[in-house]
């Protein structure tokens, strides 16, 4: 058997997604939250977790949870659908929506699991480099949609790793031009403050993807999507029956019951990111851009490879993004408390200087 003849060559020549396995270390690359849940908070979840029932399967398709969600957001529960994290979404469209050219479109940078998922699931990607202030280049996009039919656009909102906001006009004019399916991943919405979900009332080729994860439940790996119930109800047959484990829908339900805790937290990290950019904004050789996010996105002047090994070596672990020629020694920093935050500018201060 020679592995090589039997997988697709899209997959084989991929490195595959790159988590570094770290322990102790300062984690400020994945966009966590770095907020633990109080204690007492933390022991009533685990109280309701250990109520599970291990030898049952989870609720299928967890209506109670699908129609909290729905109320949440003023929507039906027929236009919501949980997904094992977001990933799972974006895997789930993509496999169900294919369009003539079997075909995604996304902007780049961005997230990169759009493209790998895309590929994996046998789609061909439309990459299209955003602008040089990192905002869409719509007429580049209109033009690649009526070239190519993709049926699925991906556009985070705020986008990642660049933290900004795409312009609201560009992403309605993309909304009106595509025959596809415009997908908005708002998972960091909350620390914009802003969200384009009201545009469902008004274009029904919408899918908006959210999770817990960047909220401060990310080992509990849950997503869901919003749009249009025709589209939610094909994609809902691709799904996989017990998706959602039993542990996810009741993190889920207490997220929602503990609503305010959780909104607390995205408070602190607001603040925790503008202190951040302070004191990143005082080392010499950083090109910082300003962030809606829970993470901070800045250039080099310096070899970032160099920087970046530095930093692993202090124990602190960032994302590094040098990719040439559209992310030249770039990084990107998750927002830490404000103890991982001091830790990270004394060490990135102190390996520039060296
Ligand atoms: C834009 C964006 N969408 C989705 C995800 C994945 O979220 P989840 O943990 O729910 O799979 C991430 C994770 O980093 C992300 O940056």
């Amino acid at each position: 058997m020679v592995i090589k003849d039997l997988v697709e060559r899209s997959i084989f020549k991929q490195s595959g997604y790159i988590a570094p396995e770290v322990t102790g270390a300062i984690k400020m690359d994945a966009n966590e939250n770095p907020i633990s849940l109080q204690e007492p908070l933390k022991k009533k979840l685990m109280e309701e977790m250990g109520r599970i029932d291990l030898n049952r399967y989870p609720a299928a398709g967890a209506p109670e949870l699908r129609d909290r969600f729905a109320q949440y957001y003023g929507v039906v529960k027929d236009m919501v659908m949980l997904g094992n994290g977001s990933d799972e979404l974006i895997q789930t469209l993509c496999l169900t929506l294919k369009g003539k050219i079997n075909g995604v479109l996304v902007p780049v940078p961005t997230f990169s699991m759009y493209k790998i998922i895309a590929v994996n699931t046998g789609n061909k990607v439309v990459e299209v480099p955003l602008d040089k202030n990192f905002d869409l280049d719509c007429d580049a996009i209109i033009g690649q949609i009526k070239a190519n039919f993709p049926a699925l656009v991906f556009l985070s909102y705020p986008n990642s790793p660049t933290g900004n906001l795409f312009s609201r006009d560009k992403i309605e004019a993309i909304i009106k031009k595509t025959p596809g399916i415009v997908v908005v991943d708002e998972a960091y919405a909350s620390f914009s403050g802003q969200t384009l979900l009201p545009m469902l009332k008004k274009y029904d080729n919408l899918i908006f993807l959210k999770t817990l994860s960047k909220l401060g439940l990310a080992s509990m790996r849950l997503g869901f999507l919003i749009g249009n119930r025709d589209i939610v109800a094909q994609l809902d047959k691709v799904r996989l029956p017990y998706n959602v484990n039993s542990l996810s829908q009741i993190a889920a339900n207490f997220f929602l019951d503990y609503q305010d805790e959780f909104s607390s937290q995205v408070a602190e990290i607001i603040k925790r990111r503008e202190e951040l950019y302070l004191g990143l904004k005082e080392i010499a050789g950083i090109k910082l851009y300003p962030s809606q996010a829970n993470f901070i996105f800045f250039s080099c002047a310096f070899d970032s490879n160099r920087i970046y090994n530095k930093l692993v070596a202090e124990g602190i672990i960032v994302k590094n993004l040098n990719i040439p020629p559209l992310m030249p020694n770039c990084m990107r920093v998750t927002v830490g408390n404000r103890k991982e935050n001091e830790a990270f500018l004394r060490a990135l201060k102190s390996v520039i200087s060296k």
